[in-house]
């Protein structure tokens, strides 16, 4: 029976063995979607049937903590590089580079020295031989290190839904001339444009942006289907950031607190980016008592935890605004219902992960991930060399049909077992040993202790 559970063993290992071999010749495709403004909690708030379909047969992370700030571009590029901003460089949507003197805007992004102090996978895994594909992803359309994806088409936001699924599933699939790609990432506008326009907290409105979002989501499967990709592909499908509530009633005038001719502004909410011109200190001094709902860091101050301090690009002053405040200028009114960009531990700033395919367990959720370490897991699953990265496979390995996981329930059953035994046999033992008749060696060595208790030179 011995040399059977042996066996057992032997055979259960080499399975393993051959398997992660064979894995290692050819992974599944694998296709990253990301629907912009995704809030986690959006999940149970509106039904989402087709997205829940695909979790279902797949895994569920409910919550992603993503990076600072949670804005669009700086944690689109951390997706695809497994970095914080201040080690990607792309960390706002408006940027200054004090060194090449360069501006930034996400409508004007396309020079490639933004975007070269990483590189993103599409571009990475081209090292490997792969072709690659990426549509509409922020950056997708910048040549970095001198190189784009495979195939990419310029930014448009009048491409459809369709028209993007549609030429992806062709980079996937291939022709006679050209292998199809083994990586391919799809960006979608909403629901973050319904986010801004309406409030997250518009019920009526949400719902509407939710279940557009999830007939896509529908139709992104049942064109996977159609061109025989579904079975075969894995695909992952997950969001930048969350967005709360804003409000008339949560301004901070920032030139309440400032004369706008002692600074330059870079970026204005719900993180104000600011060089001070004249008297630094000074100017710091009325930004840090301007309002009780703004933090403001000068940046050797800035917190670790949010990563955020590392780059030429930070500016010497930030302000951070608490959750729903928003900061403007010139007494402007209100510019947006909805808003993201603020601290990365907030709840309502996180989006969520879902995912299925050959390569993810089924029927399988987590509670949270740290969004950089959906690189490592997507190099894992391309067996692709990571480049250095933030991320790690502590938590995401759970997810993956071929890795053998320590659940925690489980690991405490066994536990407790093992304890349960324990308490048992020392039981037994002393129900034994009790039995023993008097004067039988265990207790002989106590009744001399005993003995000496008496002794009178204690006393
Ligand atoms: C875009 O940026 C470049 C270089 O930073 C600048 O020369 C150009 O004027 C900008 N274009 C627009 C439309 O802002
Ligand atoms: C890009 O190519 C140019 C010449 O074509 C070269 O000088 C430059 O170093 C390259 N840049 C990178 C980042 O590889
Ligand atoms: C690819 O996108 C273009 C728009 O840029 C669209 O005209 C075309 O129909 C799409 N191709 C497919 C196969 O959907
Ligand atoms: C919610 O959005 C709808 C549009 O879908 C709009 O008509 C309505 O006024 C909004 N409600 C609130 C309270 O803003
Ligand atoms: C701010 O600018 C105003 C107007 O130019 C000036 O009078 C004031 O001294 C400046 N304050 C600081 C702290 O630099
Ligand atoms: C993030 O990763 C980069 C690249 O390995 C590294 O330089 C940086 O120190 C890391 N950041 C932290 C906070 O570990
Ligand atoms: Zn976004």
């Amino acid at each position: 029976m011995l040399l059977k559970m042996l066996l057992g063993v032997l055979c259960c290992v080499g399975a393993f063995a051959t398997e992660n071999i064979a894995e290692q010749l050819s992974p599944p495709q694998l296709l990253l979607v990301s629907f912009d403004g995704f809030r986690a909690d959006y999940l149970r708030r509106f039904p989402m049937p087709n997205l829940k379909l695909l979790y279902s047969q797949g895994i569920l992370v409910e919550q992603l903590t993503n990076v600072f700030i949670t804005k669009t571009f700086p944690n689109h590029y951390s997706l695809v590089t497994g970095l914080y901003a201040e080690s990607h460089g792309i960390l706002a949507s408006n940027m200054y580079d004090p060194v090449s003197h360069e501006h930034f805007h996400i409508n004007n992004d396309s020079n490639p020295m933004w975007w070269n102090e990483a590189r993103p996978l599409w571009i990475s895994a081209l090292d490997s031989g792969y072709k690659t594909a990426a549509m509409m992803w922020p950056g997708s359309d910048v040549t970095i290190g001198n190189r784009t994806a495979t195939h990419f088409l310029p930014y448009n936001p009048q491409v459809t839904f369709k028209q993007r699924v549609g030429n992806v599933t062709k980079w996937m699939l291939g022709d006679k001339k050209e292998k199809g790609v083994m990586f391919a990432a799809l960006y979608w506008e909403e629901p973050d444009r319904s986010g801004h326009i309406f409030g997250p907290d518009n019920d009526t409105a949400m719902s509407q942006a939710l279940k557009e979002v999830d007939d896509n989501i529908g139709l992104l499967i049942s064109e996977l289907k159609t061109t025989g990709l579904w079975d075969r592909v894995n695909i992952l499908i997950t969001s930048d950031h969350g967005m709360t509530q804003c409000s008339a009633q949560r301004l901070i005038q920032l030139d309440n607190c400032l004369h706008p001719d002692n600074y330059t502004l870079v970026d204005l909410s719900p993180v104000t980016a600011i060089i001070p011109l004249k008297d630094p200190e000074a100017v710091f001094k009325l930004l840090d008592k301007c309002h009780e709902h703004m933090k403001a860091y000068k940046k050797p101050d800035i917190p670790d935890r949010l990563h955020y301090r590392n780059n030429d690009r930070v500016q010497p002053i930030i302000l951070i605004a608490d959750e729903g405040w928003t900061i403007v200028l010139r007494g402007d009114e209100l510019p947006r219902l909805g808003d993201h960009g603020y601290d990365n531990s907030l709840p309502s700033m996180h989006p969520f992960m879902a995912a299925s395919g050959p390569s993810f367990r089924q029927g399988y959720r987590i509670s949270s991930l740290q969004s950089v370490d959906i690189y490592p897991l997507m190099c894992k699953l391309l067996s692709l060399p990571p480049q250095p990265n933030n991320g790690t496979m502590t938590r995401a390995r759970c997810l993956l049909a071929a890795e053998s996981c320590w659940d925690v329930p489980l690991v405490i059953g066994l536990v407790v077992g093992v304890l349960l035994m324990l308490t048992a046999i020392t039981v037994l033992f002393r129900y034994l040993s009790s039995r023993r008749p008097p004067g039988s060696r265990p207790f002989q060595r106590l009744q001399v202790d005993d003995d000496d208790d008496d002794d009178p030179m204690l006393e």
